[in-house]
């Protein structure tokens, strides 16, 4: 059941709404070894009319349907945020490959369950964490790897935005929404990612009413390593990565969502004096199926395993604690495992 025709991946979609539409979807129609094969919606029109520019051959009226297809290798599953867990193992028990929108669920011990009954039937989860897949990422790896800006100290991380909508599930606490689950699940990604190993502590404020519309947070690492995050909907769109070394430091606007057709940028100053690092455009949606696949079909291990996606929710879930209680907490420990969970 893995290579539909020409040796694609067959795709199902869950939920065609804006990341899909607009970013995953023709990220898959693009990439070298997969294609949407199917749509599911609540309403068979909606998945029809998401299907059509893709030629998609099927189009469901349920998610079931999809799960049910035989020809569907993997799932790419863009549904609200607390779907996630709940789809994502009806997905496994099928048989079913998962590439899960951020976060992978809104609680640990639902991410904990998500990460054991994928191991369990032996399919791929990875938490579509899209800007890990970018060009300039690697850059960013390669520079610290290298010792250029020295031990790394202190990260600031920042994603925000003036959230408009009166509609979307971003503005109910029930369905997994407010900013913390929605842009600091980058920051927190971030953190864990520059500084290589899981924070011991954390502590977070929160200017809440209904959900947490903006959640600052600190992350304490071993070692004397901080990271200070904004997660914000009621701040001007701004994207920020710092990255603050004993020697130099990296400095990244637009630092997550950047678009296939964005030319972005690296600021990095270092003993020997400041350069400007250009990075031409790249699509990190396609870069990120593309190797979804790769990895799902055993070619190589997945950049980000499934273990990861649930350290982020661990620390999610820990700032949110922080948060209410006001006082700082400590990190769930991890259970390291293999690759792929395994
Ligand atoms: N990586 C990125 O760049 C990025 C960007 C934005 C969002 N995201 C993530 O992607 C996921 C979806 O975000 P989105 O902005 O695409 O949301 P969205 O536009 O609201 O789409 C979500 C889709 O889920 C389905 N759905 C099922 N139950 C629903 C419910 N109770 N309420 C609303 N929709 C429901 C809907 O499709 P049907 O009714 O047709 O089934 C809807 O179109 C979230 O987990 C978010 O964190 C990632």
């Amino acid at each position: 059941m893995m290579a539909g025709a020409n040796g694609r991946f067959r795709w199902a979609v869950l939920g065609p709404g804006f990341v899909a539409t607009r970013a995953v979807m023709p990220a898959i129609a693009r990439s070298r070894n997969g294609a949407v094969y199917a749509v599911a919606s609540r309403d068979r029109a909606r998945a029809e009319a998401a299907a059509r520019p893709f030629d998609a051959p099927r189009a469901y009226g349920s998610y079931f349907e999809a799960l049910d297809d035989p020809s569907v290798d993997g799932i790419y599953l863009a549904l609200p945020n607390h779907l996630h867990a709940e789809w994502t193992m009806r997905a496994a028990r099928a048989g079913k490959h998962v590439l899960c929108e951020k976060p992978l669920a809104t609680r640990a011990g639902e991410a904990e369950a998500v990460v054991a009954a994928c191991r369990e039937q032996g399919v791929l989860l990875m938490e579509a964490v899209m800007y890990r897949f970018h060009p300039r990422s690697r850059r960013i790896e390669a520079i610290i790897g290298a010792g250029q800006i020295g031990e790394v100290r202190s990260i600031q991380a920042a994603f925000t935005f003036p959230l408009r909508s009166t509609t979307t599930y971003r503005l109910n606490e029930e369905e997994g929404g407010g900013a913390l689950l929605d842009v600091g699940s980058y920051g927190v990604n971030a953190a864990r990612w520059i500084a290589g190993r899981e924070p011991l502590r954390v502590s977070a404020f929160q200017r809440a009413n209904g959900i947490d519309w903006r959640t600052d947070g600190l992350l304490a690492f071993s070692a004397g390593l901080t990271a200070h995050l904004v997660a914000a909907f009621d701040a001007v769109e701004h994207q920020s990565l710092t990255i603050l070394g004993a020697d130099g430091e990296i400095s990244l606007r637009h630092a997550f969502t950047a678009w296939r057709q964005d030319e972005t940028t690296l600021h990095v100053r270092t003993a020997s004096g400041d350069s400007v690092l250009t990075f031409p455009p790249a699509d990190p949606y396609q870069l990120m199926v593309e190797q979804f696949v790769a990895a799902a079909r055993g070619e190589e291990p997945p950049l980000l395993p499934p273990e990861d996606g649930l350290k982020s929710v661990r620390v999610l879930d820990a700032l949110r604690r922080a948060a209410a209680s006001g006082q700082s907490v400590a990190v769930e420990r991890e259970v390291e495992r293999g690759p792929r969970g395994d």
